[in-house]
């Protein structure tokens, strides 16, 4: 049996207004808290023990998944008093772990979705013996990332910066958020003052020799860091284009929470999650959404590719494309909100307040 850290303290500044109130891993994906899907993957690649490693607003975590066992898990929670990084984090949990100087010790960021196959993760450390080892995901665009590109054998040569030319993206290979480490080298991460793991921790391990090994492994992968992406993993989830076992229910074009409500004419396509307490109203029609517990969706509503938060309400006939809605927001009828807006919590937007087109 393996351990892990999960890294779930950052802010999600990306993710707002939905981590107003809520910690990102704890926004539900596909019907359940994000962190769920990974804390049961982590299960099923035979991890036993896990360390939460919390920060921003750190006391939502333990009264929800307690000790773990109800997933077959021994849970751990350590929360800083400031935030410390990445880095920081991994370092402030260390004397929670049991394994051993040379053992294995596994990795998450808290927002990845991603099909990866962690024990094969954890074979390729083993088999290279190398101090550290990096999940690598290969993107079209990486521009956004920081580049890691490796040898013919899979050792990694470098950590670059966003690249900003093209002579600089020398490879598709970019970090994507999962590792196994050293038990040792966990240690030698200063204590007791932040510290990023991406821009300290591993360029300073490379430049001193040690050995840090790249596993390209091309399955599914998102970060879930902005209101789209997370909207889109959702969908994936209930489509079953990313693999978790914690999807409650089948996988099919929507999944409708038992105490959700539903008007029979309503359309639901994409992946649509209709959350506790939910409720759709006659004609609506939504696709690849997510509308958390309580949001109500008025009859004739077309709603793509949207967030809707905690019981938020969306009024007659108004058309919501790629919109994150904050907890308890009201949209009036006849708006038209598109394009990466968001709306804040608790906002009230009047009846016919916002277009975008000018046909009415
Ligand atoms: P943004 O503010 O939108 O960039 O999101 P974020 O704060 O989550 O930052 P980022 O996506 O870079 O973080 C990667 C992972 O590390 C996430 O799972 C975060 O929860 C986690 N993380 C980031 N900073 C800290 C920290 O200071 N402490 C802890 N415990 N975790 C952190």
């Amino acid at each position: 049996m393996t351990e892990a850290i999960l890294l779930v303290g950052g802010r999600g500044t990306r993710l707002r207004p939905l981590t107003v109130h809520t910690p990102k891993p704890m926004v539900p994906a596909a019907g359940v808290p994000f962190l769920t899907h990974q804390l049961a993957r982590a299960r099923a690649a035979g991890v036993d023990h896990i360390v939460l490693a919390t920060s921003y607003l750190a006391e939502v975590f333990e009264p929800y998944f307690g000790d773990g066992s109800a997933l077959g898990l021994h849970l751990e929670y350590v929360t800083e008093e400031e935030p410390l990084g990445t880095g920081g984090a991994i370092r402030n949990v260390a004397s929670r772990l049991h394994s051993g100087p040379d053992e294995p010790v596994l990795i998450f960021n808290g927002d990845i979705l991603t099909g990866l196959d962690i024990r094969a993760l954890v074979h390729t450390h083993e088999t290279t013996a190398a101090d550290v080892s990096l999940h690598l995901t290969k993107v079209t665009d990486p521009r956004a990332y920081g580049l890691v590109p490796t040898d013919e054998t899979g050792r990694v040569t470098a950590f670059l910066e966003k690249p900003q030319t093209p002579e600089e993206i020398v490879t598709d290979q970019i970090n994507a958020g999962a590792y196994v480490f050293r038990r040792s080298v966990i240690d030698t991460i200063p204590a007791g003052r932040p510290v990023s793991v991406e821009r300290e921790t591993f360029p300073g391990l490379l430049s001193a020799g040690a050995h840090l090994q790249g596993m390209v492994d091309s399955t599914y992968w998102l970060d879930l860091g902005t209101p789209a992406a997370f909207v889109r993993g959702s969908a994936d989830l209930v489509l079953g284009r990313a693999p978790s076992p914690a999807v409650p229910g089948r996988c099919g074009d929507r999944l409708v929470l038992p105490t959700a409500s539903v008007a029979s004419d309503a359309k639901l396509t994409g992946g649509t999650v209709v959350g506790e307490g939910a409720f759709v109203g006659e004609g609506a029609r939504i696709f690849g959404s997510t509308l958390l517990s309580g949001a109500v969706v008025e009859p004739g509503a077309v709603i793509t590719d949207s967030l809707l938060g905690a019981r938020s309400r969306v009024g007659e006939r108004s058309i919501l494309t790629g919109a994150v809605i904050g907890d308890g927001a009201v949209i009036g009828a006849d708006n038209e909100l598109r394009d990466g807006v968001r709306v804040w919590c608790d906002a009230r937007i009047p009846a016919g307040a916002v277009r975008f087109s000018s046909d009415q």
